[in-house]
């Protein structure tokens, strides 16, 4: 039987592949500066026997594995192979040797899952009919992020994928579990940065001055109606300022200029943009009309992430098959962003998580933490999954 010749390999290398996330573990490297994990993934490859390619988006790395009939169906699988800015408190061994940088998003656990599927698939090349596209990515974790690249240096081409698969590690769910959810999942995320300027003065002779500060307090309250009164209702977003600044200022000076800085969220395309062009005209409006000037730019990040329903709900059965139902939970929608959106604008995504909390070892910290660790049993479940959704999916016809 397919699932227990997957879930028999997942055992034989859930060593090697702890070795392997501890090896990346220690040695983490910021967005667009993977250069060793970017080596140190080929040289794996290399080593298990698959072609594959650097350089992809930087220090990305591609690899197809070709089963039977390897041009008649085309799937994707995608790890995210960077670290962040974190100075991990820890004592573990494995604990990050590159000062103030840290694996706190469980990056390593992700490349290492999909090492561990590459091993596994090549070993079942005769148990499906199909490739496999992996997609080794570098910088998730800052903009324009490293997937909206890869899409336009053509890693969606030459051969087509028909679907991609993502997992991310997730510590609120225990480990051996793994989330769905079908349709909206992640919301887009655009950075708001607002200058509103006015005439300083007298805190005594508002009527000498335009008062920046009074402009951006409408300013702010005026743009959530954009949520609230433009929007649709059922479509979710979030608009939060995190940062109001004026230059200069006191209990009796009124500035010249103030500063807002924040962020929004959705996840509808078409309304993303229109919501766009109607808080840029209501800011500039509201600043105009009270005298004032105001400077609106948006620097737009990731798209929402869309989880293909049919691909989604097929995924959650077959992961019910591997790892039992009650193994398998739903997930709700968050409104952090992440950016495989940029794959699930483009094609069928599937983006599920993966277990790797547990309460009774004390591993718990949520991710982007200093603390932050994994339950490496996860790599079991990660690798076993993943291999088990790729071979289902060619499974499949057409
Ligand atoms: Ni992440």
């Amino acid at each position: 039987m397919l699932k227990e010749k997957i879930q028999s390999l997942a055992d034989e290398y859930l060593s090697e592949m702890t070795a392997i996330r501890r090896h990346l573990h220690q040695y983490p490297e910021l967005s667009f500066h993977e250069v060793e994990t970017g080596k140190f993934i080929s040289e794996k490859l290399t080593e298990f026997g698959i072609e594959n390619e650097q350089g992809w988006a930087g220090n990305g790395v591609i690899a197809l594995i070709k089963g039977k009939n390897p041009t008649r169906k085309v799937i994707a699988l995608r790890a995210d192979i960077d670290a962040l800015p974190i100075t991990e408190d820890s004592a573990v061994p494995y604990k990050s040797r590159n000062e103030g940088i840290m694996h706190a998003c469980g990056h390593d656990v992700h490349t290492s899952c999909l090492l561990g599927v590459a091993k596994i698939l090549t070993k079942l090349q005769n148990e499906f009919e199909g490739s496999v596209k992996l997609i080794f990515q570098p910088a998730e974790e800052k903009l324009p992020g490293g997937a909206s690249i890869l899409i336009k240096e053509g890693v969606l081409k030459n051969p087509s994928p028909t679907a991609i698969f993502g997992q991310h590690v997730h510590p609120p769910l225990e480990v051996g579990k793994v989330g769905f959810r079908p349709g909206m999942y992640m919301a887009s995320a655009d950075e708001l940065y607002i200058t509103i300027k006015g005439k300083g003065g007298h805190g005594a002779l508002p009527h000498d001055c335009i008062d920046p500060i009074l402009i951006a307090s409408h300013l702010i309250i005026g743009l959530q109606q954009i949520v609230s009164r433009y929007m649709d209702p059922t479509i979710p977003a979030v608009l939060t300022f995190g940062k109001i600044n004026s230059t200069g200022g006191a209990t009796n000076i009124i500035p010249n200029e103030v500063k807002l800085e924040g962020t929004f969220r959705t996840m509808n395309e078409e309304w993303r943009e229109k919501a766009h062009q109607q808080m840029a005209t209501m800011a500039e409006g509201i600043a105009s009309s009270m005298g004032g000037f105001c400077e609106f730019h948006i620097e737009k990040g990731y798209p929402f992430l869309h989880n293909d329903e049919v691909l989604t709900k097929k995924a959650k059965l077959l992961a019910e098959e591997y790892l039992g139902k009650e193994n398998v939970v739903d997930l709700p929608i968050r409104m952090t962003a992440e950016d495989f959106a940029f794959y699930s604008q483009q094609m069928p995504a599937c983006f599920y998580r993966l277990g790797t909390g547990n309460v009774a070892k004390g591993i718990t910290s949520s991710v982007h933490t200093n603390t932050f660790d994994v339950d490496e049993d996860c790599l079991l479940t990660g690798m076993g999954l993943m291999s088990w959704l790729a071979i289902k999916e060619l499974k499949n016809a057409h």
